[in-house]
């Protein structure tokens, strides 16, 4: 899939902007601030009906206007999508396809396969372990719904359990048969969450370690991802039924798969501790290029964004970027920022293909 023309309106910094792209490689260049990474957030949005930076729809809007506003047109398999996207201080978001309301924002994920790597990738590494649970269930989840459904049963059971646990503390006492029943949700989702990341893991891991291979040029880093889960030691049953006493002090479920964690080492060092910004920035881009080869195995080719990816990187690495994403057939219409209009250029026509230049 692709996008041919994107018109944005009051969207952050710009006012009024329209771009027709390139089918394959578009770069958006100029100084610090010009609002390059904006218009990278504009394709997101109307991916995913919300920015990859500011979570609050109304923050989006240009400064002293009432409303924004986004219009992409697409080219889903033979079909061409015409994608609105709106949000208005008064009237809040709309999102049409074809003209016609979506009932549900929900139904509209999916349509627009999109993964963006930005600098703000670097949580994967530096905040807590939900990031990188984040991370493997919505991987996981764009080609088995059940994971989904399995997460937020498992969630659901959580949080019912914690409830109880929380009123236990006031002098109230636990009913045994309720308790159960939430630990028997725990137990059956647990097991098929714990299994489903454990074996996408195993096969992610393949091509992560094949692309950070590709992009370090076979240095003699040796890059990992380890599952982590307190059900590689012991059964969700047991767990739970043994931590029970502390969770009743804690007031909460201290033992599940909700703890699960992505292991990132380089060597045998922790990449949080001890990789330059360079290994910590191929790790992160290995480790999403892996995600769109998976994404894309599902059938339409993601658009990929990349803001500010040869930031940090030596120019081999660089080079090694783009002849991956250019020469590998794997990957579709890319999106690219830099400050540097001459220097990307030099290094786009060294590839031979054909691309447009935005000055912002
Ligand atoms: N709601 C808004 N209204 C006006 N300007 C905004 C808004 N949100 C962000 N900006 C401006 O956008 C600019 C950053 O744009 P960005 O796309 O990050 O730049 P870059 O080209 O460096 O990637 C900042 O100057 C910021 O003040
Ligand atoms: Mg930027």
């Amino acid at each position: 899939m692709r996008v041919k023309k994107l018109n944005i309106v009051n969207f952050k910094n710009h006012g009024e902007k329209e771009f027709s792209f390139n089918k394959k490689i578009n770069c958006f260049v100029g100084k610090n601030g010009v609002g390059k990474t904006n218009v990278l957030d504009a394709l997101y949005y109307l991916s995913f009906s919300k920015s990859f930076i500011n979570s609050t729809d109304s923050q989006n809007i240009k400064n002293g206007e009432d409303f924004f506003s986004l219009r992409g047109v697409y080219q889903v398999k033979e079909m061409e999508e015409h994608i609105l996207l709106s949000f208005d201080k008064n009237k809040g978001k709309t999102l049409k396809r074809n003209d016609k309301e979506y009932e549900k924002i929900s139904a509209h994920i999916g349509l627009l396969p999109l993964i963006i790597i930005s600098p703000q990738d670097i949580k994967l590494i530096f905040d807590g372990s939900s990031e990188r649970r984040k991370f493997i269930d919505s991987a996981l989840s764009q080609f088995d719904s059940g994971h989904l459904i399995a997460l937020q049963n498992y969630n659901r059971a959580l949080l019912q359990r914690n409830k109880i646990l929380k009123t236990s503390s006031g002098g109230g006492s636990i009913d045994p048969i309720i308790l159960e029943m939430w630990d028997a949700h725990l137990i059956s989702n647990g097991e098929k969450l714990y299994e489903n990341r454990k074996k996408f893991i195993t096969s992610f891991t393949d091509k992560f370690t094949e692309y950070y291979n590709k992009i370090s040029a076979e240095s003699s880093e040796k890059p990992s991802l380890k599952y982590f889960s307190q059900l590689e030691t012991e059964n969700i049953a047991d767990l739970l039924k043994r931590n029970l006493h502390r969770d009743e002090f804690l007031q909460y479920t201290s033992s599940g798969v909700h703890k699960d964690d992505l292991i990132f080492q380089v060597g045998d060092l922790p990449l949080k501790n001890c990789g330059s910004q360079g290994q910590q920035k191929t790790f992160l881009t290995a480790l999403k290029l892996a995600q769109y080869s998976f994404l894309s195995a599902t059938g339409e080719k993601p658009i990929l964004l990349l803001d500010d990816i040869f930031d940090k990187l030596d120019p081999f690495r660089v080079n090694s970027i783009v002849d991956l994403v250019l020469k590998d057939d794997t990957f579709g219409q890319i999106f690219i920022t830099h400050t540097n209009e001459n220097d990307l250029g030099k290094i786009l026509e060294k590839t031979g293909e054909e691309f447009e230049m935005f000055e912002l």
